[in-house]
C-alpha cells in the first residue's frame, strides 16, 4: 500500500510545532511497519535539507487569472524508509513558514501535489493530509476517485478567504463551492475541505475528537462535525512520541541523564544556566499562542513565583513575547524566545515540572516529553492531557483561569516538599510508553478499511 502523507510541516526539515514532529515520525513508523510511505510538504526557502531536484517543468493547470504559468519544482530526500517530496514553487521561496497570503500559497500548492505526483511516477493507495494546509489535496485527490484521509491538528486555524477571490485561486467545479462542501459565512474554507472530501477524518486523541462536537471546542464547525460522528467517520487515535529523540538515556542535550543521578545533574544545569536559587523550577516549552493560555500563566506569575523559578522557552505572539520579556527581570524568571532545540532539551530535562494551561489541546507532545524525563506535568484537563497525564502523576486542573493555575502549582509545591511522594511520581512518569508503534498500526487498520 503506498500512502501519501500532505502536510505544511515536517521535521527536521521544517517545524514550527506539533504538527511537524508528528510527521517527523509517523511516516517512518508507518514504513516500518510495512507501508510504502511518502509525505509531500512545501519546498520553502528556510528548508533544513538539500533535496534532490527530481523534476522541474511549468504547470499550465496552476494558471492564476493572467498571471504566468507556474515554474514546479520538486525535491526529493529518502531517509529512513521514508520518500519526502517537496514541492517547490517561487510563492514558498521566502524565509520562514508562515505568512498572510497562506491561503491562496496553499491553493497554489493544492493544485500542484497531485500534478508533481504523476510527473514523478507516485501513484497513491491513500492520500492522508493533515490540517487545513492540504485540505484542497484532498478534494483533487477526492475528485479523482483516491481514498483520502485527514487528520485535525488544530482546527482553530482554518484557512479562510472570501470566496469570490478564493474560487479563482482552486479551479474547483462549481459544485463543490456551495456551503455543502466549501463555503462557510462567505468564505472558502480550506479545513471543511478537509473535512467534507476524507473518506475517514481523525482526530490526535480520543477526548479531543468528542470535545470538538461540542460549541466550545468544535471553532464553529461542531455541526458538521458530530454528521461526521454519527456516520462513524470521525476519530481520535492518539499521538505517540518519537522515543528516540526524546530519550533521557542517550540525550545529547542533556547528558547527566546516562547515570542514575542524571535528573538531579540536570536540573542543576539548568538552574546555573539562568542563575536561578534553591526554589523548584517549573518549565515551559510551547508555542505562544492563545490555545497555549500562556496569558493564564503570566497573570498567574506573582502566585507561582513565591513557589517557583520559571523558565519560559517559545516564540509567536508579540504581546505574550513582550510580557515575558517584562517578566525575566524578576529574579525568579528568564524567559528565551524563539525555537532552540537543545535548550529545549534542556528544560524537559533539568525542569522538576512542567506547564500546560492549555486553552484547547488536541493531544499535546510537550507533556508527554517532560514526562519521559521525569518532569512533572501542570495541566489543564482539557483534549490529549486528558488522555496522556495520569492522576498519580501531573498536577491537573479544570477552569482556564490563572487562579486554577496557580493552586495547581500550590499544590505541586507541596507534594515536590515531600520527597517521596514525588519520587514515585516521577517513577512512574518515567515508566510511561508513549510509542507510536501502536497507534501507527491503528491508522494502517483504518487504511484498510477505506473503500469498502
Ligand atoms: C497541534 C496541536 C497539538 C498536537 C499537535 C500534533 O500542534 O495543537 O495539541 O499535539 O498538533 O498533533
Amino acid at each position: 500500500m503506498r500512502v501519501v502523507h500532505v502536510a505544511s510541516e515536517v521535521f527536521p526539515f521544517s517545524r514550527s510545532g506539533g504538527l511537524g514532529d508528528v510527521l517527523g515520525i509517523l511516516p517512518e513508523v508507518l514504513a516500518g511497519q510495512g507501508a510504502q510511505t511518502t509525505v509531500v510538504s512545501p519546498w520553502y526557502g528556510s528548508l533544513a535539507g538539500q533535496p534532490t531536484e527530481i523534476w522541474r517543468g511549468t504547470s499550465p493547470e496552476l494558471t492564476v487569472g493572467s498571471s504566468p504559468i507556474h515554474e514546479l519544482r520538486v525535491g526529493e530526500i529518502v531517509q529512513n524508509g521514508v520518500q519526502y517530496l517537496f514541492i517547490g514553487l517561487p510563492e514558498f521561496d521566502r524565509p520562514g513558514l508562515y505568512f498572510d497570503d497562506d491561503v491562496y500559497r496553499f491553493c497554489l500548492f493544492g493544485r500542484a501535489v497531485l500534478t508533481a505526483l504523476q510527473h514523478v511516477g507516485v501513484t497513491p493507495d491513500v492520500v492522508h493530509g493533515h490540517d487545513w494546509q492540504s485540505g484542497l489535496v484532498l478534494a483533487y485527490a477526492h475528485l479523482a476517485g483516491l481514498r483520502t484521509v485527514f487528520t485535525i491538528h488544530n482546527l482553530q486555524y482554518q484557512g479562510r478567504w472570501n470566496i469570490e477571490e478564493a474560487a479563482r485561486w482552486t479551479a474547483l467545479p462549481e459544485w463543490t463551492l456551495g456551503p455543502d462542501a466549501l463555503e462557510y459565512h462567505g468564505d472558502l474554507n480550506l479545513m471543511k475541505a478537509g473535512l467534507v472530501f476524507a473518506d475517514a477524518v481523525t482526530t490526535v486523541s480520543p477526548n479531543y475528537a468528542q470535545e470538538i462536537t461540542t460549541p466550545e471546542y468544535g471553532e464553529g464547525l461542531q455541526g458538521l462535525l458530530i454528521r461526521l460522528t454519527i456516520e462513524g467517520r470521525l476519530t481520535g487515535i492518539i499521538n505517540g512520541l518519537d522515543q528516540e529523540r526524546w530519550d533521557p538515556r542517550t540525550d545529547p542535550d542533556a547528558p547527566q541523564f546516562a547515570d542514575p543521578a542524571g535528573k538531579a545533574a540536570a536540573t542543576a544545569v539548568l538552574r546555573e544556566e539562568f542563575a536561578m536559587d534553591d526554589a523548584p523550577i517549573l518549565g515551559v516549552v510551547s508555542r505562544l499562542a492563545d490555545q497555549k493560555g500562556i496569558d493564564l500563566l503570566i497573570e498567574a506569575l506573582p502566585e507561582v513565583t513565591p513557589h517557583w523559578n520559571v523558565v519560559v522557552l517559545g516564540g509567536g505572539d508579540p504581546l505574550l513575547t513582550a510580557a515575558l520579556s517584562g517578566w525575566a527581570q524578576h529574579p525568579r524568571v528568564a524567559f528565551v524566545g524563539g525555537l532552540n532545540e537543545p535548550l529545549a532539551h534542556r528544560i524537559y530535562a533539568g525542569a522538576d515540572a512542567f506547564a500546560m494551561p492549555s486553552r484547547f489541546e488536541p493531544c499535546g507532545l510537550s507533556q508527554m516529553i517532560s514526562m519521559r524525563y521525569g518532569t512533572l506535568p501542570v495541566v489543564r484537563l482539557t483534549g490529549g492531557l486528558v488522555d496522556t497525564v495520569p492522576a498519580d502523576i501531573g498536577f491537573r486542573f479544570a477552569e482556564a483561569s490563572p487562579a486554577a493555575l496557580s493552586a495547581a502549582c500550590a499544590e505541586a509545591r507541596a507534594e515536590y516538599d515531600r520527597p517521596e511522594a514525588w519520587q514515585a511520581r516521577m517513577e512512574r512518569a518515567m515508566a510511561l510508553d508513549f510509542s507510536w508503534q501502536g497507534p501507527a498500526a491503528q491508522y494502517l487498520a483504518l487504511y484498510g478499511r477505506l473503500g469498502r
